[in-house]
């Protein structure tokens, strides 16, 4: 693998033991992956943030990677982490786990990463450009970043993101590359896409399909109106959950495939007509709904404010939860949308995702949730039975404390 002068000192620890251990986990994986040299990233998502999933070793190798000097050189953003790290004790977070939190948060901000929280750090600035290479992980901002932004990133883990932040490289292996952008299935949709559900409905049979290949869509209905932001984040997300796919073009919307053909000659072809067999294996049989979660991905400002128009002047039997970064928060309060739903008895919660707080400790047995990728993720990470519809069915079931099953 060919390395510049500055890339070769930096792995000969002539810039620390910090800067040293990035770049060796840099030209590993590149020397695992066969690449040819490496290319300078402008942005990093860093996952690997919730103390439920570090631990303490987590902890601990953060700690002694920043105590070595640690610091990140290109503009890095963080994911959710395990908790509201304002509203904890409110919401219930147990003492003991919100230190540890904090603490890991201390840690990612002492290497100069800014505290976001947020799997959806397009929505709050980090928005690299078409072409752009960066190195983000948390599998649903890395298919936004490649599929509807045109930026080129790989699924990155914790350890080799926080790695391309403090060396400001990648190695230039698979979807830096232009060969492996092309589709190798093309999914004919011709059932309707009427709701933000469906669209992740959808993700969830591709991804099951394709695994990590990449889709092209084409659609009988296009997502609209515009902006696409809310179907095409939601589809993403399913398909990076049931599969690991970090790349889908869309026929018509995408903005590669406006660039050139983006599809492989011998692609494989499916034909999608029924979405009905993703609703029935992320549904269980549950009625009485404790929990509703609108925000996976996180909430946008859009997605806050139309939960705030149902909820206006109602009172709420089951708890609602919409989770959303900081910045979306404070502008959503600004704008008066987290004073209704708090007058209706719901939540707007910063910083965190269902899937990676604790939610064992906080008493809730059962789901509801707009979002395939939560449907797919929380029984067996938070233990809870879940259903999964539409964010009407939703918002009717944070309102009876049941969920009315479609005849
Ligand atoms: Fe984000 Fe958590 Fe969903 S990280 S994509 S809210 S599972």
């Amino acid at each position: 693998m060919h390395l510049t002068v500055e890339e070769r000192a930096m792995l000969a620890g002539e810039h620390g033991p910090a800067l040293q251990k990035a770049m060796e986990i840099i030209v590993a994986l590149g020397t695992i992956y066969g690449a040819a040299e490496l290319v300078p990233v402008t942005s990093v998502q860093v996952a690997g943030v919730s103390y439920k999933n570090l631990g303490q070793a987590g902890l601990d190798f953060l700690r002694e990677w920043a105590a070595q000097g640690a610091r990140v050189r290109v503009p890095t953003t963080l994911n959710p982490a395990g908790m509201d790290l304002r509203a904890w004790r409110e919401l219930g977070f147990p003492q003991t786990f919100a230190r540890q939190q904090l603490a890991v948060v201390e840690a990612y901000r002492a290497m100069g990463i800014s505290p976001t929280c947020s799997c959806t750090p397009y929505l709050v600035g980090n928005v690299p450009g078409f072409g752009e290479h960066v190195a983000w992980a948390e599998s649903s901002a890395v298919s936004f970043a490649n599929s509807v932004l045109g930026a080129r990133t790989n699924r990155e883990g914790g350890p080799s993101a926080l790695a391309a932040a403090l060396t400001g490289r990648t190695a230039a292996y698979g979807l830096h590359l232009d060969e492996n952008r092309r589709a190798r299935y093309m999914v004919d949709v011709r059932c309707p896409l009427r709701s933000g559900a469906d669209f992740g409905a959808l993700g969830y049979l591709v991804g099951k399909m394709v695994r990590n290949a990449v889709p092209y869509f084409r659609l009988s209905t296009l997502p609209s109106p515009p902006p696409l932001t809310l179907p095409l984040k939601t589809l993403g997300a399913a398909m990076a959950a049931s599969g690991a796919v970090a790349l889908y073009h869309v026929e018509g919307v995408t903005p590669e495939v406006q660039r050139g053909e983006m599809l492989a000659p011998d692609a494989e072809r499916v034909i999608i007509e029924d979405l009905s067999p993703a609703y029935a294996a992320l549904n269980a049989p549950v009625e009485q709904i404790d929990l509703v979660s609108i925000g996976c991905p996180h909430a946008s400002l859009d997605e806050i404010a139309e939960v705030a128009r149902a909820v206006d002047d109602r009172r709420l039997r089951a708890a609602l939860w919409i989770t959303t970064a900081r910045q979306i928060k404070d502008r959503a309060a600004e704008a008066g949308y987290v004073a209704t739903i708090e007058a209706a008895g719901g939540r707007v919660v910063a910083d965190t995702c269902l899937v990676v707080a604790p939610m064992d400790a906080l008493g809730f047995r059962t789901l509801a949730t707009n979002s395939a990728k939560m449907a797919f993720y929380t029984p067996s990470h938070s233990g809870l039975q879940v259903r999964f519809g539409p964010l009407e069915q939703c918002l009717d079931a944070a309102l009876t404390g049941r969920w009315k099953c479609e005849t």
